[in-house]
């Protein structure tokens, strides 16, 4: 496996290899990301090669102190890479990425960014930032393919969105969330929870399975508000939509979405609604 930490060593890999499947990350690598990498190998085997990409975004948290914080383990990242199949790892710097005094472009924000007043609202600027950064990413290493988690509902909506305009040549393809074996969604913050916490964070994908089971969707809402309220959890949304606009009115498919803090650490979840029968 290559280990490129700069552009020009991204450039001299890229020619020899193939078709290249995607998995961004920003590290902190947990059974979650492992699997959409051995996704990524699976895609490339035969025909090209997966490139895993870790990199801490700055421009994507609103929140210095979140950053700040934000949990960094190169090294087992790297083995956690090798042994689901990657053929490289991407982790250049910051300033090769936000070259200093050169305005990195951000793309126009599809609508289900902003309107839908979920993600964004609570936390401003962020799918700007994120849009910036893949969109910086996918001009470099040029995938075919690129691999995102369902866990990031409205995040894989926005990506897709973004990238039939912006990028129609790359395959935005999706994996569903890997959890732990008592529900809970895997997240590189879980690790911050206290054991208490993690007890009480239970409640989320709790909340979302019963919902499942509701006749309405104002009822799998009140459902949520419910379970989660037992924990002591405030969500900041507890909520059902168009699965693709994120819209409150649709006439698609929909999905159960759940953002809440659990002590410090805020944690989403999603699943479809209502569950398949
Ligand atoms: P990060 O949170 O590191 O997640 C990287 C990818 O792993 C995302 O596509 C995310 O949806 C997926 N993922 C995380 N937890 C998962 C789980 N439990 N099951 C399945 N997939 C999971 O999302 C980001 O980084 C960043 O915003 C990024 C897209 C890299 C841009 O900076």
């Amino acid at each position: 496996m290559e280990i490129l930490d700069n552009i020009a060593a991204l450039n001299r890999f890229r020619p020899g290899a193939g078709e290249i499947v995607l998995i961004p990350t920003m590290g902190a690598l947990h059974a979650g990301h492992e699997a959409l990498i051995r996704r990524g190998a699976r895609l490339a085997a035969g025909r090209g090669t997966c490139v895993v990409w870790i990199f801490v975004n700055p421009t994507q948290f609103n929140d210095p102190a979140d950053f700040a914080r934000y949990p960094k383990t190169l090294d087992a990242d790297l083995a956690v890479c090798r042994s689901a199949g990657a053929g490289a790892v991407f982790v250049p710097s910051k300033d090769e990425i936000y070259p200093p005094g050169i305005s990195v472009p951000v793309p126009d924000l599809p609508r289900v960014a902003t309107e839908p007043g979920l993600e964004d609202a609570m936390r401003p600027g962020h799918f700007a930032g994120v849009c910036q950064v893949v969109l910086r990413f996918f001009e470099l290493v040029k995938p075919k393919v690129a691999v995102f988690g369902e866990k990031d509902w409205q995040q894989l909506q926005v990506i897709r969105a973004m990238a039939k305009h912006a990028t129609p040549q790359v395959e935005i393809s999706p994996f569903p969330t890997v959890r732990e074996s008592d529900g809970l969604a895997m997240s590189s913050r879980n690790r911050f929870l206290s054991a208490e916490e993690r007890t009480r964070a239970l409640a989320i994908s709790r909340a979302l399975t019963r919902a499942g089971e509701a006749g309405s969707q104002r009822e799998a809402e009140a459902i949520m508000a419910t379970v989660l309220g037992e924990s002591g959890i405030q969500p900041e949304y507890a909520v059902v939509r168009d699965a693709e606009t994120l819209q409150e009115v649709g006439a698609g498919a929909r999905r159960a979405l759940i953002a809440a803090k659990v002590g410090s650490v805020r944690l989403i979840d999603n699943q479809q609604w209502p569950k398949r029968r």
